[in-house]
């Protein structure tokens, strides 16, 4: 896999207030402070009361931050919601670093369509394209997440839904920008405490059927798209997922809330992965 960069990244969900953040990401910031960010992106999306905190408190570019979610309008009778400019606002009070580190240095990363939102909040598919055309257009990184229900998966559409999400989430995105649109796909059966994970093969085969449909969206553009996987990530099956071809990198939820586990699993999986490189 010469020149594959490899993406890890967490999101912290509705955990860890301001303080558990701050110092987590100092722990996570320390001990990976020997990672390349041209070869290994690391990401955490904490909640967003802790997401000042958390934009003054980062020390290197190494490791981006992201918003769990964000409003397609910059402002309006949207209570409850975060407009992109608020978003932006963070970290334009970094008075002593350079201009060009201050972009790197706010909310470079805004996480849109996770089934959280899909399923227990009712974002639609045209929601979450309204999303990510704002998103791309206010010049973030967009993380689309996209997956399957159970049910979606029984009844054997998890293919059609799968393209169904792309096909509306990403129509019309503005043309040029898929340089800032990462992609996880995320079995909402596979996520969280009564998650079970997706098997290797099952990951990799949708992994697949992500990319040729990016493919048939953004044309060869797509191709270059980086597509992570999530949904109970943990040490036994990291390393599997991270050598398949079409996995770019790992989303992971409770087994990267420890700093130092996530650190673990981070390398167990780079150290897979490079060993795999050496060998083909
Ligand atoms: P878990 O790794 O806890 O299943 O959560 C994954 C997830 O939802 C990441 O967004």
């Amino acid at each position: 896999m010469p020149g594959k960069k490899l993406y890890f990244g967490t999101n912290l969900k509705m955990y860890k207030g301001i303080r558990e953040t701050v110092s987590y990401l100092s722990q996570l910031e320390q001990l990976t402070a020997d990672m390349d960010p041209e070869t290994v992106q690391l990401f955490v999306i904490p909640s967003y009361t802790s997401l000042p905190d958390a934009v003054r408190s980062l020390r290197h570019k190494r490791l981006l931050l992201g918003a769990q979610n964000m409003c397609w309008e910059e402002k309006g009778q949207f209570t409850g919601e975060i407009s992109p400019l608020m978003l932006k606002e963070l970290g334009l009070d970094l008075v002593e670093i350079s201009p060009l580190m201050l972009q790197e240095l706010g909310i470079s990363i805004v996480e849109l369509g996770h089934s959280e939102r899909r399923h227990v909040f009712g974002e639609t598919n045209a929601m979450i394209n309204q999303k990510v055309i704002a998103g791309l257009k206010s010049g973030f990184t967009v993380l689309l997440c996209v997956g399957e229900t159970e049910e979606e998966k029984n009844w054997g559409i998890s293919d059609e839904t799968l393209r169904i999400q792309l096909k509306t989430g990403l129509k019309d995105i503005p043309p040029g920008l898929t340089g800032r649109l990462w992609i996880a796909y995320e079995p909402v059966w596979a996520i969280g405490i009564n998650g079970q994970p997706a098997s290797v093969e099952y990951a990799r085969d949708k992994h697949e059927l992500i990319r040729n449909t990016l493919y048939e969206i953004a044309g060869t553009d797509g191709r270059e798209i980086p597509l992570l996987y999530g949904g109970s990530v943990n040490p036994s099956n990291a390393d599997a997922l991270i050598l398949q071809p079409s996995v770019d990198g790992l989303f992971v939820g409770r087994s990267a809330w420890n700093a130092a586990d996530f650190n673990a699993l981070i390398r167990s999986a780079i150290h897979s992965a490079a060993y795999k490189q050496q060998c083909t």
